[in-house]
């Protein structure tokens, strides 16, 4: 996979997981990345483990701080002069019942995991435009095309985010700009320690599914195929009940309904 020699890729999420996981991948075709999240040790340690640190530079970005996102998106341009692709990574999952999670949880949530990359492809857009090329890439979930007891929130952002995306790819193929949505199942990262409870503390507990998902690295081989093709849409993850339930949710929408009811709590 030769593609990726040498562009200039800006990944959010890059300390942890699932974007830790594509630095690797990216730096190890030839890449020239951009790493961003909020903790500057663990984004040393992945550009110290990369292929190529001296061609890896790091911005630290808080995705919560919106009256940033437009100076770290000029910081993320002046890296290397330009960039290539903007990979949509970072981001928190959530854990509560509607009834009991407060508004405040709902939001942020939606902040951090929904207008966050909205602001960011904002800020982004005009220099895709002015080079006719660019490509956004934004890791939705599975909870982006169905929904499943205690994750509303979640599931609420990264259902818009198709919403968002699809308008936009719809709008900007002509200047040849392209968007990837992918839909990863179950991946073994920290997700589930890190989800937000209805009180906004971290859940802090592993989930046995996380636990039993495809490594993050295989996860990454199938994301940088999907890039490579230009996949409008990618699941990413084993083949299990996740990617039966998206493909069974196309055609029958009420029988995936009925089984995620069996799932909520008594
Ligand atoms: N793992 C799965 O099964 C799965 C399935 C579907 C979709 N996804 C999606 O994959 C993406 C990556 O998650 P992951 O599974 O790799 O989980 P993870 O290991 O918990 O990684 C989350 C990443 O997001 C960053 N982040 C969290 N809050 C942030 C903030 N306020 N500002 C900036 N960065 C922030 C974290 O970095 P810092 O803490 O250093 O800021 C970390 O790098 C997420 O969008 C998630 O929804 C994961």
């Amino acid at each position: 996979m030769n593609s990726f020699l040498n562009k200039v890729i800006w990944i959010t999420g890059a300390s942890s997981g699932i974007g830790e996981a594509l630095a690797y991948a990216f730096s190890a075709e030839g890449a020239l990345l951009i790493l961003s999240s909020r903790r500057i040790e663990e984004l040393e340690r992945v550009k110290k483990a990369c292929a190529h640190p001296e061609q890896t530079k790091i911005i630290l970005l808080d995705l919560l701080e919106s009256s940033l996102l437009e100076i770290r998106t000029e910081q993320a341009i002046a890296a290397f002069g330009h960039i290539d692709i903007m990979v949509h990574n970072g981001g928190i999952s959530q854990r509560s019942l509607v009834m009991e999670t407060s508004m405040e949880i709902q939001r942020q949530v939606m902040e951090l995991d929904y207008f966050s990359y909205i602001a960011l492809t904002n800020h982004l857009l005009p220099h895709f435009a002015a080079r006719r090329s660019g490509h956004f890439v934004v890791v939705s979930s599975v909870m982006g095309k169905l929904g499943t007891p205690m994750r509303s929130a979640y599931a609420a952002a990264k259902h818009a985010l198709h919403g968002f995306f699809d308008c936009l790819r719809a709008e900007v193929s002509a200047l040849h700009i392209k968007v990837t949505l992918l839909t990863p199942g179950y991946i073994r990262t920290n997700i589930s320690l890190n989800a937000l409870t209805k009180d906004g503390t971290k859940l802090g507990a592993p989930s046995a599914n996380i636990e039993k998902g495809l490594a993050p690295e295989l996860a990454a081989r199938q994301i940088l195929k999907a890039i490579s093709k230009h996949k409008y849409e990618s699941y990413i993850g084993k083949f299990g009940t996740e990617s039966m339930a998206l493909w069974i949710n196309r055609f029958f929408p009420g029988f995936v309904i009925r089984q995620a009811s069996k799932f909520a709590p008594k």
